[in-house]
């Protein structure tokens, strides 16, 4: 039952916003059986991969279609009288809606919100039946994994006839500078609300809009009448404003009430921070008065083993994991992110570069430059729903301070036409209407291409500059960035898009690296990428660059591989060895040393190999099964004297390398390399790795004390493999079976190997360089569940976790 109006439960009072997610039945068009399923929902995740599938390595080599979904449902009598909507966080794609046999509506884009009335055809003495089409069987239709189906959230709202319209609050801060500057005792919000009120109950109506702070306290309040339905402003005041930042990311929240006769007859809840941001051509991103590098990487939709339909705390895992490597911006590529995301990044203190479109009007085509395949993407429909698809974007995230930048594309070939910068500066203009604060970019990668090259009026259009692959072009690899910013010096420039130093978790191979596939030698992935990392660190007009990836998605991929390997995380989220590579440079505060590769390697006893040491150290030593290699050095920042001729802040350290990692090539014997880490002439922190023996037994960790048992709580269990020592095996690839005994369910299982097919959803997996991931959730039922793990021949292991409300 729905929409019980006696129940005082709900997120806001009296206005009811329900999650929908539950009972649902699910069938692709050419099956016959319908069957259960929990929204989100990807279908394109559960039938395995093939080669021929139409979705092509684009799509990550799984099935597309067309599918339908039912449910059912009552809703209470006592909701008569509200206005009842379906609110979709997005389904992927080409939805239309019927409830009851009445056609509701239709949404093409798959990564955009919509909203449905549904209460005309409801029934509220009988039950009632909902059907979603979804249809994703233009394909290729991706450059990347779509996913398909119902692939985030959807609630059922309901609301009085006189209500705040969804997205209908905006909040802004008057003379931002001097509010947020140190000196400021107050902040003045100005706060849009857009209200929905039929006119015999305007005679009484009033907005009350209340601001409180963190902790849940009133910190300013203020009334005022309304008297017709539209956008009504008020000013208020926000004493001694914490500002939001990476560093303190504290939001406030709006809560802004309808009034009628006295009664609340709706609350709309806002959550909103003070922050003030601007992008200066010398100086790139300022917040708050200070500037801040933006050290972000790209990252597609898919959460690995759960395809499209990711749940939030999977994500929290990930993006903790990238701030831990020093990353505190992000690129939601090529498309707009699950709503929640946005969310998380307030809360993390993430900068965000909110993205529409991957194409415009015109078709990505390989004669038009795509670097990759060709599909049937959004150019179909972008002359018919840009203008829907960018205001529902702009509306629905203006009021995250974690939003930085609006992105209106990424390598549109519209960059290189001549008529192309018309249709940019049609979309700014949009941004414009709904957001005039912010600044829009567009990434592209064909400056200074050939033989066509993005024309100057479609990159004076844009606010800032946003380069994808900055040095790809003639000898630009040396001067990067440095012409054009001679020749444009009032431009921002922003990397938008570079690449990261990518390449597969325990991939030693000594030689043939295809660089299509984002394979890297594990010796020069870092030296590929250190150039530009290290120009835009030390310059301070290139605002940022954002890393192509943060983490491997599935898609864009060539046979026999069905994802893409180019992050630093893979897709379990496991760290590759270059995540420390990164860390060295953006986390200089805790000392660390890291070693590489793995010391189980298939190589004849005394085969000279290159170890690599990523650290933050002055200085490192390596060895080998207790011979000491000797101390290097590498100088990052590098400083020069102080105060007088021949005065150093401290003792420059002699350098061995102009790269900004350590390398020694050193004779491969099974036993122990050990690496340590010097400041000051002092031992602060050291690494080994060591020759594991033969795998013997399973170890396993969860991330949780306990699962909510709301059927929508998960867990990650990691697994690895180790010998009778309890060293750990980076050579075993043992097949690992999960029982799980209790209420929860196995929903994803992964070993974040590119080429793996085995199902993401099957209850055994080989392990991958040792390692496993396992996502399980909870059911709405509380007991203790039992998690078993096993392999043949090695020692299995049990875990376990209560799910309780
Ligand atoms: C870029 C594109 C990305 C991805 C990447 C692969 O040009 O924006 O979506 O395709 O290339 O290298």
């Amino acid at each position: 039952m729905y929409l019980d109006y006696n129940s005082a439960h709900g997120d806001c009072v009296p206005r009811k916003l329900q999650w929908f997610g539950f009972d649902w039945k699910f069938k692709l068009e050419e099956e016959k059986d319908f069957r259960s399923v929990q929204l989100p929902h990807d279908w394109s995740v559960e039938y395995g991969f093939d080669e021929n599938a139409p979705s092509y390595g684009s799509g990550g080599y799984v099935k597309a279609g067309k599918g339908v979904y039912v449910k059912r449902f009552c809703v209470s009598p006592s909701a008569k009288g509200k206005i009842i909507s379906l609110h979709f966080d997005g389904v992927y794609m080409c939805a239309s809606v019927s409830l009851n046999g009445h056609e509701i509506g239709e949404h093409v884009y798959g990564y955009t919100p919509f909203e449905l009335n549904i209460t005309d055809h409801l029934n509220f003495s009988a039950e009632n039946e909902l059907t979603v089409k979804v249809d994703n069987s233009r394909q290729p239709g991706s450059r990347w994994y779509s996913g398909s189906g119902i692939t985030r959230d959807l609630w059922i709202k309901a609301v009085s006839p006189a209500h705040i319209k969804t997205f209908g609050t905006f909040i802004r801060v008057k003379n931002i500078k001097e509010a947020c500057a140190a000196s400021s005792s107050s902040a003045c919000l100005l706060i849009d609300t857009d209200i929905v009120l039929p006119k015999e109950e305007s005679r009484q109506a009033q907005l009350n809009t209340l601001i409180f702070d963190k902790d849940d306290n009133i910190i300013s309040e203020i009334s005022a009448a309304v008297n017709s339905s539209g956008i009504e402003s008020q000013e208020l005041k926000v004493p001694s404003p914490r500002l939001w930042s990476d560093i303190d990311p504290y939001m406030y929240r709006a809560e802004s009430r309808l009034i009628i006769d006295g009664e609340i007859t709706d609350t709309y809840k806002t959550p909103f921070g003070i922050r003030n941001i601007s992008f200066d051509a010398d100086k790139g991103f300022i917040i708050n008065g200070r500037q801040v590098k933006l050290r972000g990487v790209c990252l597609h939709h898919d959460g690995g083993s759960t395809g499209a339909a990711v749940p939030l705390k999977l994500w929290r895992r990930r993006l903790e994991k990238l701030i831990e490597m020093g990353v505190n911006a992000v690129r939601f590529s090529h498309n707009p992110p699950d709503p929640e995301l946005l969310d998380l990044c307030d809360c993390l203190g993430l900068y965000v570069m909110d993205e529409a479109f991957d194409e415009w009007a015109l078709l990505k085509s390989k004669a038009l430059g795509s670097n990759t395949h060709q599909s049937s993407g959004y150019s179909q429909w972008f002359d018919k729903h840009h203008e829907e698809d960018l205001t529902a974007m702009i509306l629905r995230d203006r009021n995250h301070p974690s939003v930085i930048i609006w992105s209106i594309g990424n390598e549109v070939p519209e960059q290189t036409h001549p008529e192309g910068h018309n249709v940019a500066q049609k979309l700014i203009d949009i941004c414009r209407k709904h957001d005039p604060g912010r600044l829009c970019t567009q990434a592209n990668d064909q400056i200074c291409a050939e033989p066509r090259a993005a024309t100057e009026a479609f990159l004076d259009t844009l606010d800032i500059a946003g380069y994808n692959y900055t040095g790809r072009w003639r000898s630009r690899a040396e001067t990067l960035y440095e012409t054009d910013k001679r020749a444009n010096p009032k431009r921002i420039i922003i990397g938008t898009e570079n690449t990261s130093a990518s390449g597969m978790r325990s991939d030693y191979r000594l030689e043939t690296a295809c660089f299509k596939h984002w394979q890297n030698l594990y010796y020069t992935a870092a030296a590929r990428v250190q150039k530009l990392l290290r120009f835009t660190e030390t310059h301070d007009y290139v605002a940022g660059d954002f890393m192509w990836t943060g983490i491997d998605h599935l898609g864009e991929a060539n046979w026999p591989n069905r994802s893409a390997s180019c992050g630093v995380l893979d897709t379990c989220g496991f760290p590759k060895d270059h995540f420390y590579f990164y860390k060295s440079i953006w986390r200089r505060e805790e000392p660390f040393v890291y070693i590489f590769p793995h010391w189980n390697l298939d190589l004849p006893q005394d085969t000279v190999i290159p170890v690599l040491c990523y650290t933050n150290c002055e200085q490192a030593q390596l060895f080998v099964n207790g011979k000491s290699y000797g101390k290097k050095a590498y100088s990052y920042p590098l400083y020069g004297m102080t105060e007088t001729y021949g005065h150093f802040d401290k003792p420059p350290v002699p350098i061995n390398t102009d790269d900004m990692f350590l390398s020694w090539d050193v004779p491969y014997a099974p036993g122990t390399i050990e690496v340590t880490g010097f400041n000051d002439g002092k031992e602060v922190c050291r690494h080994s790795v060591k020759t594991a023996g033969v795998p013997a037994r399973l170890s396993a960790s969860i991330d949780s004390v306990k699962l909510i048992s709301d059927g929508r709580d998960i867990a990650h269990i990691e697994v690895k493999i180790m010998d009778a020592d309890n060293l750990f095996c980076p050579h075993a690839n043992n097949r690992i079976y999960i029982d799980i005994d209790g209420p929860a369910g196995l929903i994803g299982i992964d070993n974040g190997r590119p080429d793996c097919k085995d199902s993401f959803k099957g209850n055994n997996m080989e392990a991958m360089a040792g390692l496993l991931l396992i996502i399980i959730r909870s059911k709405q039922e509380e007991g203790e569940i039992k998690i078993k793990l096993r392999a043949g021949g090695l020692k299995g292991c049990e875990l376990k976790i209560r799910g309780e409300l």
